[in-house]
């Protein structure tokens, strides 16, 4: 199979040295770009900022901000079989970013927020690609409603839905615990683990349920 993996945080700009971003460190989706290629299939990794290696075998793309992951995912899907978002994408970014480095006043500072192009959300309507989409849901609160209703609203097949107010998972760790929600209403709870032996038996259950 070919597969499409985002991973890591995007960074948006505020002036040329200062930018908001989040605590991913990529290791979620490279562990899962890594089982990927170990298990024989076809990888391309759009990567955010993070100072990760390239796992053996895979094609690795480097973006910053979420515009750019949005066209390296645009410019990349069609090939791929199976996509995974894994990626911690800023939903918001500063509207008016500043040409030079904005100078320190007395003064609060007021920075206007817009949205960012919501790139798991583009896939069936906007790109209208109909591969196997799995997306992740990051969520402090009420995990399953809201991966339940991220999964209905953009259109995947399967959401991750990962609790990140526990520590010692989710953001920048080597462990995660996950709940995979299927389309079909199916929902596995796995215990906390290591991200690599997660991301292998992700792949193994994408693997199985896109061929169905
Ligand atoms: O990188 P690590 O340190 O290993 O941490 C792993 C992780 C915690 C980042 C990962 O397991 C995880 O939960 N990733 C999703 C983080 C997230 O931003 O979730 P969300 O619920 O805000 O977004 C929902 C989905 O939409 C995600 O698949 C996200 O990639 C995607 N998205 C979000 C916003 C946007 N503008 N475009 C998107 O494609």
């Amino acid at each position: 199979m070919h597969f499409l993996i985002t991973a890591g945080p995007t960074r948006e700009a505020l002036d040329p040295v200062r930018y908001l971003s989040n605590r991913s460190s990529g290791r979620m989706g490279f562990a899962l770009a890594a089982a990927a290629a170990a298990a024989g299939h076809s990888v391309a990794l759009i990567a955010g900022p993070v100072t990760l290696a390239t796992p053996e075998g895979v094609h690795r793309v480097d973006v910053t901000s979420a515009q750019d992951m949005f066209d390296a995912v645009k410019a990349t899907l069609s090939t791929a079989d199976a996509a995974i978002f894994s990626a911690a994408v800023a939903d918001h970014r500063p509207a008016n970013p500043s040409a030079q480095k904005i100078k320190k006043t007395d003064a609060a500072l007021t920075i206007t927020l817009e949205r960012t192009p919501d790139i798991l959300g583009s896939v069936r309507g906007v790109f209208g690609w109909r591969g196997f989409l799995v997306g992740f849901a990051a969520e402090t609160e009420d995990l399953l409603p809201h991966a339940r209703e991220k999964l209905e609203r953009k259109g995947c097949d399967l959401i991750v839905a990962n609790d990140v107010s526990q520590p010692g998972i989710g953001f920048d760790s080597s462990d995660n615990a996950v709940t995979l929600v299927f389309r079909d209403g199916g929902i596995r709870e796995l215990p906390r683990m290591a991200k690599d032996e997660l991301a292998a038996l992700l792949i193994a259950r994408i693997v199985a349920a896109a061929a169905k």
